[in-house]
């Protein structure tokens, strides 16, 4: 029985791993200017009044606009809207938004920038660095400026990215909701939680 198991899960098992490797999203987490802009918002938020902008933010949007794609069955659209490569450039290119939305938010600590813009023009020169193409990266970096210069012809996944962003926050419970500028513009429900 075990060597059945060896012999026929084994390779499956390993096959999995390798279909499922977020391979430039790796090189993204790692790439010093991204972790350099990480690292200057961490120094904006030393005593944060409102929600931080660290990578833990990052990845929760990552994730949310990963699930809300995938509940409901739009990866396949998505692929094929965006004209991408499959599932797994597709899942790069969801995560890689998410990753980079608010690379530029000390900027708007620093003198105001709109984080957007300026974070869509930051992710353009950091993307051909981790291996996205130009096509790719026209995608990412207009959804990263879209998560908060949103219109009624939004790209799919600027949409995505501005929602995820917004279920990300736990607003219920912040003892800053009574004075938190964004919390009009969130989704406060127990909608929330299902992400
Ligand atoms: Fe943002
Ligand atoms: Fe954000």
């Amino acid at each position: 029985m075990q060597i059945w198991f060896n012999i026929i899960y084994y390779p499956l098992e390993k096959n999995i791993y390798e279909v499922n490797a977020l391979k430039r999203i790796e090189l993204l987490l790692n790439d010093s200017v991204f972790n350099s802009h990480m690292q200057r918002n961490a120094e904006m938020e030393i005593e944060p009044q409102f929600c931080k902008h660290d990578i833990y933010h990052h990845i929760d949007v990552a994730r949310i606009a990963y699930i809300l794609v995938l509940e409901h069955n739009d990866l396949n659209y998505f692929v094929k809207e965006a004209e991408l490569g499959g599932k797994l450039a597709a899942k790069e290119v969801i995560y890689a938004a998410g990753l980079l939305h608010d690379i530029a938010k000390w900027k708007e600590y620093e003198y105001g920038a709109d984080h957007a813009a300026l974070g869509a023009r930051i992710a353009r020169d950091i993307l051909p660095r981790v291996f996205f193409n130009p096509h790719e990266v026209d995608i990412i970096c207009q959804a990263v400026y879209e998560h908060r210069n949103i219109s009624r012809d939004m790209s799919f996944l600027g949409e995505r990215i501005h929602r995820a962003d917004n279920l990300s926050r736990v607003c219920t419970k912040c003892p800053q909701r009574g004075i938190c500028p964004k919390v009009n513009s969130k989704e406060i429900t127990v909608t929330n939680f299902e992400y």
